[in-house]
């Protein structure tokens, strides 16, 4: 008991050795501390220099954003005014040539028509049948050309109201079906009854089908078939669709034919006419919609491209006749 009570007393040698331990431990401690406070010192110093240099480098970089934000901010000005005056001057061109070609289609029509007395000559007669057709060609070429400017523009206005699909279908289908019989393609439609109107542009509509089914026709040979289709899908989405059993458009060619005056093929080796205007109308408009186009197709197999329009242009199915 007693023992755990006192410590064990200690001679002056031993308080004395133990003093010196404690004096050197001290002393070695002291040291240490001096060490590291040289050490923190130093990492100070080098933590400075190194907030120093992040704080001039960052003065850089927000120097040069700044400035590449200006640079950036006058090319985009720049784009945005030379696409402007494109479109004026495409829009001005497009007004300027259509007035003469109006005349020179007008003109042609009543010389094929005889309408002022007969011509006399077959050849001359069949040159005012080509005269007529090449002003028409050319017609429809300014006209895409003046619509893309107009939607570049942002001059391109919606007129909606309650559309009936199936009546734009068999209309547009009605209205190149003689085209497609010369080329030995049959056109089939599949419209499910009950179909729901639409609440869109009947115009840019029918423009968007009939210059899908004009692809359809040109690119699709002898015996082909080509199937215009419309559904609702699972979530509400109008879906119309015009597929074809033609050439198809190769994969590393799907993004750019969406450009405009883009075409598969080169000039040289190319058997069809037109300007590569379509496609990237028909999508323009479509998105006027708020919808998409999108296009699949397999070289050899055929083409299929489907306009998808949202649900809030869906209305209740048309009303039986
Ligand atoms: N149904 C299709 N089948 C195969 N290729 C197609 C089809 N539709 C478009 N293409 C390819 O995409 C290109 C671009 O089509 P787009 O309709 O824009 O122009 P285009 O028909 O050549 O000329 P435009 O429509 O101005 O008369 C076409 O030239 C063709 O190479
Ligand atoms: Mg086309």
């Amino acid at each position: 008991m007693n023992d755990l009570a006192t410590p064990p007393k200690m001679s002056r040698e031993q308080l004395l050795a133990q003093i010196a331990q404690l004096e050197r431990r001290i002393a070695r401690e002291a040291a240490a501390r001096r060490k590291a406070e040289d050490l923190l010192e130093a990492r100070s110093f080098d933590l400075h220099n190194a907030n120093q240099s992040l704080r001039a480098i960052n003065g850089d970089l927000e120097r040069i954003v700044a400035e590449r934000t200006r640079e950036l901010r006058a090319a985009h000005d720049e784009a945005l005014a030379a696409s402007r005056a494109k479109s004026q001057f495409l829009a001005g061109m497009s007004h300027e040539l259509r007035t003469p070609l109006n005349a020179i289609i007008g003109f042609s029509e009543v010389m094929q028509l005889e309408l002022q007395g007969p011509i006399g000559n077959a050849a001359y007669r069949d040159y005012a049948v080509i005269i007529h057709e090449s002003g028409q060609h050319l017609l429809g070429i300014i006209n895409d050309i003046l619509d893309v400017a107009k939607i570049e523009a942002g001059r391109m206005e919606l007129h909606e109201e309650v559309v009936d699909v199936a009546e734009v279908v068999a209309d547009s289908v009605r209205l190149l079906s003689d085209r497609a019989s010369r080329a030995g393609i049959k056109i089939k439609t599949t419209l499910p009854s009950g179909l729901p109107r639409l609440m869109a542009d009947r115009g840019k509509i029918r423009q968007v089908l009939l210059n899908l089914l004009g692809n359809s026709i040109k690119f699709t040979g002898k015996d082909g078939t080509i199937t215009v289709s419309a559904r609702v899908s699972s979530v509400g989405k109008f879906l119309l669709t015009v597929a074809d059993t033609g050439v198809g458009i190769p994969e590393d060619a799907l993004e750019s034919v969406m450009e405009a005056f883009v075409q598969c093929g080169d000039a040289l080796t190319r058997s069809h006419h037109g300007s590569g205007l379509g496609l990237p109308l028909c999508k323009a408009l479509t998105e006027m919609h708020c919808g998409c186009l999108t296009l699949e197709s397999e070289v050899g197999k055929g083409t299929c491209v489907t306009i998808s329009l949202p649900p809030q242009r869906v209305l209740d199915p048309a009303p039986a006749a």
